[in-house]
């Protein structure tokens, strides 16, 4: 079998227990990678570690808690690639909303991504790489969802504020759009006919596939000059 880019590295992905951090495991395993994945409920966990089989290991972290990041990463002596796909939604109007619930936004995709990457930074391979997760609602505001946007953005700006202070290594975000994942499910009450109607109103008449974002997430690990770039992966629907 010819090599891959990933043969043999270590693939750190918080979020890997669900939806496009699973999909990224599992294609990164396929690539020859190990695998440590991170989520917060032990259940979920252990139940995509078991569908992983032996090339992934895991330990639950909480990306609220900069103090259970610090041990997730302090039991990992090296990695080659670190995806973020792992945050806290918490709707709420800027106005009236609670104020730890708009701050859990930030607290958790932001401030989350930031103390990752302090931690990992020292372990991370000169040649390594690191993805972050925004989303389209930076570009498709909505009401009660502007500190989701602006944590998004942030990560966005992150990345590419980070380029220069951590060279050689690289850093990148995806942007995704509508994702078919046990997330968006849950926002529609898990409506096969509200999906499907979304589905039916983007432009490809479908929503994104957990595999189009490991694809994209194995690209940015994989290809050596790519560095600094926001991954719009919407199927178009951001312009449509
Ligand atoms: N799906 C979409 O349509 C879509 C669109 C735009 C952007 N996105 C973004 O893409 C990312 C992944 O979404 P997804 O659809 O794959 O969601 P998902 O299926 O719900 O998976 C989320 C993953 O993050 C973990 N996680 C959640 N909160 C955490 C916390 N506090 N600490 C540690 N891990 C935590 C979850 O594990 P536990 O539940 O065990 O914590 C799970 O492994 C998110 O950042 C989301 O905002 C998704």
């Amino acid at each position: 079998m010819a090599r891959t880019a990933l043969q043999d590295q270590t693939v750190v992905i918080i979020g890997g227990s669900s939806g496009l951090g699973f999909a990224s495991a599992q294609a990164a395993i396929a690539a020859g990678a190990r695998v440590v994945i991170g989520g917060s409920e032990d259940d979920k966990l252990r139940g995509a570690l078991a569908a992983l089989g032996p090339a992934a290991t895991g330990r639950t972290l909480d990306m609220l808690n900069p103090a259970s990041i610090q041990d997730f990463f302090a039991a990992i002596p090296a990695l080659d690639h670190l995806l973020i796909t792992a945050a806290v939604i918490r709707p709420g109007r800027l106005l009236d909303a609670p104020l730890e619930d708009l701050q859990a936004n930030l607290d958790s995709r932001f401030w989350g991504s930031v103390h990752s990457l302090r931690a990992a930074a020292p372990r991370l391979a000169a040649d390594g790489s690191i993805t972050l997760t925004s989303g389209m609602v930076t570009q498709r505001p909505q009401p009660g969802k502007t500190l989701a946007a602006v944590a998004a953005g942030a990560v966005e700006t992150l990345a590419q504020s980070l380029v220069a202070e951590i060279a050689p290594r690289r850093i990148n975000v995806i942007n995704p759009g509508p994702m078919r994942t046990p997330l968006l499910a849950g926002m529609l009450d898990n409506d096969v006919q509200r999906l499907d109607a979304l589905a039916q109103s983007l432009p490809l008449r479908r929503l994104g596939a957990p595999e189009d974002f490991a694809d994209a997430a194995l690209f940015l690990m994989s290809n050596p000059n790519v560095n600094g770039e926001v991954l719009h992966l919407n199927g178009g629907s951001a312009w449509a």
